[in-house]
């Protein structure tokens, strides 16, 4: 099955995530959907999200995804279940179960620190999927509402950067956390920065690793992996196309010759939540 997998994200972040899966799975071809109209989605109500992830996933429906990637965890927190509900037969993964699923795994039994948005921390998503795994484990989470604007910005490597690291991490680690989530897409960006505020022995866990895993396991299962890259990756924003190009290129890694300005159906996005939360969900997306 050569139709694209779809991935999304509030912006740039997802290309975190992009990267990972085109690592592991390079016959695959993605569609890419970048909301920087609407980025950041940390900090805005968890009804806007639900809207926003559900129009995207019709778009990227739209475009022929065979499977749809929740590249932000703030979206995977609070709209994962919603949008499986919606689109039912449409294979749907969020960042938040691969996430806790990797920390669990690498932990001593030491706390464990979530590094993510006032959204994903709010809905403490993580907690709930690391309890499920391991009730013993202490997790603390840190809001950090100055990472995104950094990274859309190109500051992933400023002295900006590195301060708010330091501040963020050092509560974490003032609370005994060994093992570190970077739960939000954007913050693989910050690495650098957030490698350095925590210092040795203390392990930093991106939860894209284990996604693009599950992604491999889930398009097996269902026969329906490529087994050639017979067409190019697309790229959509609904904001600025040039500013994505430019710094999307060098998060990605590879060039992107192409992005497209798309608006997502936010008429759609508002249907099918209220639909869902009536009870009286309709999948149609025509
Ligand atoms: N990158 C997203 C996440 O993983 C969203 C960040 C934002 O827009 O606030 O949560």
């Amino acid at each position: 099955m050569r139709l694209p997998v779809g991935v999304f994200d509030s912006g740039l972040g997802g290309l975190s995530v992009a990267a990972r899966i085109l690592t592991t799975l390079p016959k695959e071809r993605i569609v890419y959907f970048a909301d920087n109209a609407h980025v950041p989605y940390g900090e805005r109500p968890l009804e806007d999200i639900q809207e926003f992830a559900l129009g995207i996933t019709g778009f990227l429906i739209s475009k022929g995804a065979k499977a749809v990637v929740m590249a932000c965890n703030m979206s995977s927190a609070v709209a994962l279940d919603i949008a499986r509900e919606s689109y039912p037969d449409l294979p749907i993964l969020g960042m938040i179960e691969p996430g806790a699923k990797a920390a669990v795994a690498v932990s001593d039994g030491a706390p464990v620190g979530v590094l993510a948005t006032s959204g994903t921390v709010k809905s403490g998503a993580y907690q709930k999927f690391i309890a499920d795994l391991n009730p013993h484990l202490h997790v603390v989470q840190q809001a950090c509402p100055r990472f995104v604007p950094l990274v859309e910005s190109g500051k992933s490597e400023s002295e900006e950067a590195e301060a708010a690291a330091h501040d963020y991490v050092s509560a974490l680690l003032r609370e005994g956390c060994k093992t570190i989530i970077l739960g939000c897409t954007h913050y693989p960006f910050l690495r650098r920065a957030i490698e350095s505020a925590a210092g040795p022995g203390i392990t930093i866990v991106d939860p894209a690793e284990e996604l693009a895993l599950a992604l491999q396991n889930i398009l097996t299962e269902r026969s329906i992996a490529s087994d050639k890259l017979t067409a190019p990756h697309e790229f959509y924003t609904s904001g600025d196309t040039d500013d994505f190009a430019t710094f999307g290129g060098a998060f990605l890694g590879r060039r992107i010759d192409t992005v497209e300005k798309a608006t997502w159906g936010v008429d759609l996005g508002k249907r099918l939540a209220s639909a869902v939360t009536t009870n009286d969900v309709n999948g149609d997306i025509n």
